[in-house]
Order: C-alpha cells, then sequence, then structure tokens
C-alpha cells in the first residue's frame, strides 16, 4: 500500500509544483509561507500521537521525532522557529508570515479532531504515516525545484538553510524510512490494525493532496483566497483579518 502511495505523492508533488524554478519571488514567497502552518500543528499532534500509542519502539520513536521538533530544549531550534527563519531571509514580513489559507487552517484543525477523538491505529495513519512519510515526499520535492529559482540563486548566500539542511537530507529519510519500518512492524504484530491504520492513511493523502494544492492555486496572480490571521502563539485567528486578495 505505501509504495504505491509514494509513487503516486510523487506524481502528484510533480505536477503541482512544476513551474516554481521560474515563478516571480512573491509567488515563490506564497508557495513556502503556508508550510508554516504545517510545521506550527505538527508538534501538537505528534504529542497527541505519542499520548495515545501503546508503549513500544513506534512511541519512543514518535517521541523521538517531536523532541527534535522542539529543538531538543533550544527554542532557536524548534523545527517552526527555523522554517520562520528561513521565511523572513527570503523577505516574508511578519504580516504575511501570519496569513494562513482559512481552508488549510481547517483541515489542520480537522486533522487534529480526528486525533484526538479517533483509536491510535487511525492516527497512526494519519499522522505517522502519512504526515511523517508522504510529507516528505512533497517538502523534498518542493526544495528540488525552488532552489533553482533565479532569486534564490541570486541570494543563496542570504537565505536562512538550517530547515532545510534537516529536512532534505539523510536525517528525514531517515525518519520517514524508520517511521514505515516500525508501522509495518506493527501490522505485522496486529494485523487486526490494519484497517483503522489504512483508513487514516488515506485521509491522510487526501488532505495533503487538497493542502499543496490549495497552495498552489493561492499563488497564482488570478486567485482570490480566503485568508486569516493565525496568531501561532496565542493559537487564535482575527477573523477581522479575513482577506480575499492574498498578496
Ligand atoms: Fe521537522
Amino acid at each position: 500500500m505505501a509504495d504505491a502511495a509514494q509513487d503516486k505523492t510523487e506524481r502528484l508533488a510533480d505536477a503541482k509544483f512544476a513551474g516554481i524554478e521560474h515563478c516571480d519571488p512573491n509567488t515563490l514567497r506564497k508557495l513556502l509561507i503556508q508550510y508554516r502552518f504545517f510545521t506550527l500543528y505538527y508538534i501538537p499532534d505528534l504529542s497527541y500521537l505519542v499520548a495515545k500509542l501503546p508503549f513500544g519502539k513506534l512511541r519512543s520513536f514518535m517521541a523521538h521525532i517531536l523532541y527534535e521538533e522542539l529543538g531538543c530544549g533550544d527554542e532557536n531550534q524548534a523545527h517552526p522557529e527555523l522554517y520562520d527563519a528561513f521565511l523572513r531571509s527570503i523577505g516574508v514580513d511578519q504580516e504575511s508570515l501570519e496569513t494562513g489559507i482559512v481552508e488549510n487552517l481547517a483541515m489542520l484543525d480537522e486533522i487534529q479532531l480526528s486525533l484526538l477523538r479517533s483509536p491510535y491505529p487511525y492516527g497512526v495513519g494519519l499522522r505517522g504515516m502519512g504526515g511523517e512519510c508522504m510529507c516528505q515526499i512533497y517538502l523534498a520535492n518542493l526544495y528540488s525545484r525552488f532552489i533553482h529559482n533565479p532569486f534564490i540563486q541570486e541570494n543563496r548566500d542570504k537565505v536562512d538553510w538550517r530547515f532545510w539542511e534537516i529536512h532534505v537530507g539523510p536525517v528525514d529519510v531517515h525518519h520517514r524510512e524508520e517511521t514505515r519500518a516500525l508501522l509495518n512492524e506493527m501490522i505485522l504484530h496486529t494485523p487486526e490494525l490494519s484497517r483503522q491504520i489504512s483508513d487514516g492513511f488515506d485521509a491522510s493523502l487526501k488532505t495533503w493532496d487538497q493542502f499543496w494544492g490549495n497552495i498552489v492555486e493561492a499563488a497564482k496572480p488570478s486567485c482570490a483566497v480566503e485568508t486569516i490571521r493565525f496568531d501561532a502563539h496565542a493559537s487564535t485567528r482575527s477573523h477581522g483579518a479575513r482577506d480575499s486578495s492574498y498578496r
């Protein structure tokens, strides 16, 4: 199941991100900003998953990934902080940084609610397999393209690369492979869980396809999307900041 899904996700990512190599700096920023919300939700999502999982290798490994996401004790190294540092280094201002696509934030909320409400095998498929394994494919594809963009090439020395050094290198590939190996082990030992894991995984594939599709659509000059101000620290949204022009 996962191999076929991986191939399909690679094809979807290829189709979605075609042209990023040549787009203008503003479009590039818009495409890259929205992933920040994934990084912000990923930490609580992983925490809920760790809280639900039974003792074992997968629970410990997910907790290990969570520890790394949090910066291993250094708040400046927390992955959302590194991603924001990257965005600022390519010229994203604070207001744009906090402007999320309404539909995508709703999807992230929905995933979080599913994790809380569903039994852990569903969460394993949704955020373990889907979040850790499949999102890395989108991310790697995005990276392989935007590094060739002339704006990035011209400003290479000014770009804060720390987030990408972690997320497209051997560390993230190891996370993906280790997560898959542990999930396979779990399914082998408890085949009765495979249905729920698979349901969670399917939901995840649909969500991330839609998530990235919305981002690409919203970055088009002609597209008007509904956006909203998202305060990561307060975890609240300012509904007064709705905007349909998304500049
Ligand atoms: Fe990360």
